[in-house]
């Protein structure tokens, strides 16, 4: 039985420059066309210097005060003194569900080298999933087709629905 869960979801950009004024980045813009083609109930978009616990603050916020089922965050993942965006998403997350990031990542490596310079992560807090993405705007749109068919189910499973993957009868 496959049940059909709302995405509820917030894009956060980060970037140093792009909140400085000196550079627009498109990436969350990209992410958030890309799930409102889905047809998420809300994508609630945030730009932000890359600064680790003001990152790590904001993602408990969202997961454990809002409604939010669904964290992407974009940029900050490469290997600057200033990338940080892994090490606030470990702080943050209380499972780790690697799947997402490590399918991303190989696909991205299909097409460019230089995809093995993200150290981009995924997991969960509480019932959010929550997922590092690069802060390139075409390695967003490229790795977002990675992970659209598995999301649906990933948030039923989350909200305890989706029924069970391991019966027999499947
Ligand atoms: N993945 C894809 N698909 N396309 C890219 O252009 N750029 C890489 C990598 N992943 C890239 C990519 C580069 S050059 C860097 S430095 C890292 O993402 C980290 O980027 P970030 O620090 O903006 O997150």
């Amino acid at each position: 039985m496959s049940e059909t869960v709302a995405i509820r979801a917030v894009v956060i950009t980060l970037s140093d420059g792009g909140y400085a004024g000196r550079r627009v980045d498109d990436s969350g813009a990209v992410l958030e066309g890309l799930l409102n083609e889905l047809g998420a109930e809300y994508v609630e978009r945030l730009l932000l210097p890359d600064e680790e616990l003001l990152l790590s603050e904001k993602l408990v916020h969202y997961a454990d005060h809002t409604s939010a089922n669904l964290i992407l965050t974009t940029g900050g993942t490469g290997l600057t003194s200033r990338d940080v965006t892994p090490e606030a998403t470990k702080a943050a997350i209380d499972r780790e569900a690697p799947g997402f990031a490590e399918a991303m990542r190989a696909a991205s490596l299909t097409k460019t080298p230089h995809a093995m310079l993200s150290r981009a992560v995924s997991g969960l807090r509480g019932t959010t999933l929550i997922i590092n993405f690069p802060g390139s705007p075409a390695a967003c749109k490229e790795q977002f087709e990675v992970i659209r068919a598995a999301l649906p189910h990933a948030l039923e499973k989350l909200a305890d629905l989706g029924g069970d993957c391991a019966r027999p009868d499947v």
